[in-house]
């Protein structure tokens, strides 16, 4: 009888030994001349307990971990004995943090072999693709603006209006291209499905162009992903093999094709239409906007261009219907939501759950507060642009709108975690900072106010002229706020702003009432 064990290759679980941990596993097999079969899954996203070590049984995955290559040895003799060892968790599926989610775009990450499309097509895989192709573009258009499933990559855009757009705009060419950049901070949800499921995003990206009648598309990868780019390289060529990219999708009379293309590391470069830019071959700068991508995209074509999570997402309703998925979340945020928790976290991982769960929930009870053991002071949600909560707004539901109302926004669904030892005016001057290297410099509120900025934020930290110097803030976070072409100069205000507000004595300031309007 063989044995089967599950190591994952994520990025994450590799950082912390599952390379080593597979390879001392292997030997203790080879040792006791027992047959075994690793299969590298992706990671199930509970990050601290990497390497996660699952061993297939008749009832059921049995988990194991954090294991470190010392406990190798160890582990393979409790495995051939009754199972116990300290580092037992006992059935994955039974795991608090993972049985409490609800899990629809990750339902197969951890579970299948990333690069098996048999395994693949085994746990439910291309049924999206099938009821896609039986229904046809119009009706698949239909299913996924009923769905009520917004952009994941963070403007929260309706993706079945996108779809539509670029389905009513007449081309002979069109493309679908998906947004892999995943820039923010503290997340990687992307780069998780792309490791770990990679053909639901192809099968997403194929549904997307059946919908729009486009027949190519591009997965734009940061560089910093050689994982997630060699695992989605590999899928490719399966899914091609497979006959479900090609001329004849699933033998159907629909063609489409998919590549890889690799990002050289800019945050703007995450922008649409910089990203657009970047694939054409240009140095990567934000396009004004009209035309919009879904009107004139790359090479100046109608472009669906989405982000990971939003395609990802797209089997599942197809293959369970729009109401299955609308039925999750709250007010206009439908469905779940792959939360990512990072920072000064205890429990730091993937959390998929549906819209409405609040962020005291999800740092205190669901990430058990801060890895320190130090109180938490801030958090900042929706990455390097997103602003930073304080307690006092941890009643906050996880909503776009619910956070938009609090001068915040969800973004991609980063959570990072601070403690009691942060310094809210270096976060702000962070900010500012982080906006003047990643400026693409096309407008002016961006590329010269958040230099500015920069300076105004160590004057006021100096105690130089205090009162002038907050209010010359707040007027620079004004103008970038309203003036700026793009997000990356007009969201920077939002992590500023919201640490002024809500941490003044960081700056040297008595709690006070900024001027910067609320977001509209
Ligand atoms: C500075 C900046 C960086 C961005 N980075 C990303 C990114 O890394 N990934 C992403 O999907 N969207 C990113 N976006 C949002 C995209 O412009 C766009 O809204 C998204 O790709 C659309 O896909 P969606 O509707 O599925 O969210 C960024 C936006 C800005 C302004
Ligand atoms: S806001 Fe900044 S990144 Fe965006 S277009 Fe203007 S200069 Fe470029």
């Amino acid at each position: 009888m063989t044995l089967r064990l599950y190591i994952p290759i994520d990025a994450g679980a590799l950082a912390v030994g599952a390379e080593e941990v597979a390879a001392t596993l292997r030997a203790a097999a080879a040792q006791h001349k027992v047959a075994v079969d690793i299969v590298r899954n992706g990671s199930r996203g509970l990050y601290w307990l990497e390497p996660l070590v699952e061993v297939e049984t008749p009832a059921g995955r049995i988990a194991y971990g954090p294991i470190e290559p010392g406990d190798a040895d160890g582990l393979f003799a409790a495995i051939l004995g009754n199972g116990t060892h300290p580092l037992r968790l006992g059935p994955t599926e039974h795991i608090p943090w993972l049985k409490r989610q609800t899990r629809l775009t990750f339902a197969r990450c951890g579970i299948v072999d990333p690069r098996s499309l048999d395994d693949y097509r085994a746990h439910g895989g291309y049924a999206g693709l099938e009821r896609a192709l039986a229904v046809g573009p119009e009706a698949i258009v239909e299913e996924i603006a009923q769905s009520g499933l917004r952009g994941r990559g963070g403007a929260g855009f309706p993706t079945g209006i996108k779809w539509r757009t670029v389905a009513q705009t007449q081309n002979a060419q069109k493309y679908i291209v998906c947004n892999a950049d995943e820039g923010d901070s503290g997340t990687f949800a992307d780069r998780m499905v792309m490791e770990g499921d990679p053909f639901v995003l192809i099968e997403g990206m194929t549904i997307a162009g059946i919908a729009v009648g486009a027949s190519k598309g591009y997965v734009y990868i940061r560089s910093e992903y050689p994982h997630a780019v060699a695992t989605m390289e590999a899928a490719i060529a399966a899914a091609r093999r497979g006959g479900f990219l090609g001329k004849r999708v699933a033998s159907s009379s629909f063609a489409f094709d998919m590549e890889v293309r690799v990002g050289a590391g800019a945050y703007v470069c995450g922008e649409e239409t910089s990203l657009l830019d970047s694939l054409e071959g240009k140095r990567g700068q934000v396009r004004a906007k009209p035309p919009l991508p879904a009107h004139k995209g790359l090479f100046g074509r109608p472009t669906v261009i989405n982000n990971v999570l939003s395609f990802a997402t797209a089997p599942m309703i197809m293959e369970k219907g729009s109401a299955f998925y609308r039925d999750f979340g709250m007010g206009k945020s439908r469905g779940t939501m792959p939360i990512q928790l990072a920072g000064n976290i205890k429990y730091g991982g993937l959390f998929e759950t549906a819209f409405g769960v609040t962020l005291g929930e999800l740092v205190d009870d669901v990430g058990g507060g801060t890895r320190s053991g130090r109180p938490v002071r801030a958090v900042q949600v929706g990455g390097p642009l997103g602003a930073y909560f304080p307690r006092a707004l941890f009643d906050t539901p996880f909503d776009y709108e619910a956070f938009t109302a609090r001068d915040g926004l969800i973004g991609h669904g980063g959570i990072v975690v601070f403690d009691d030892t942060v310094n809210m005016a270096k976060q702000a001057r962070f900010a500012l900072e982080f906006c003047a290297i990643e400026s693409c410099g096309k407008c002016t509120p961006c590329r010269i106010g958040s230099a500015r900025g920069v300076e105004t934020v160590d004057r006021i930290v100096r105690g130089h002229d205090r009162a002038a110097n907050i209010a010359v803030l707040e007027d620079l976070c004004s103008t970038m706020k309203f003036g700026s072409l793009c997000a990356l100069g007009g969201f920077t205000p939002y992590p500023v702003m919201s640490a002024l507000t809500h941490f003044p004595e960081d700056f040297g300031a008595q709690p006070r009432q900024p001027r910067l309007q609320a977001a509209e």
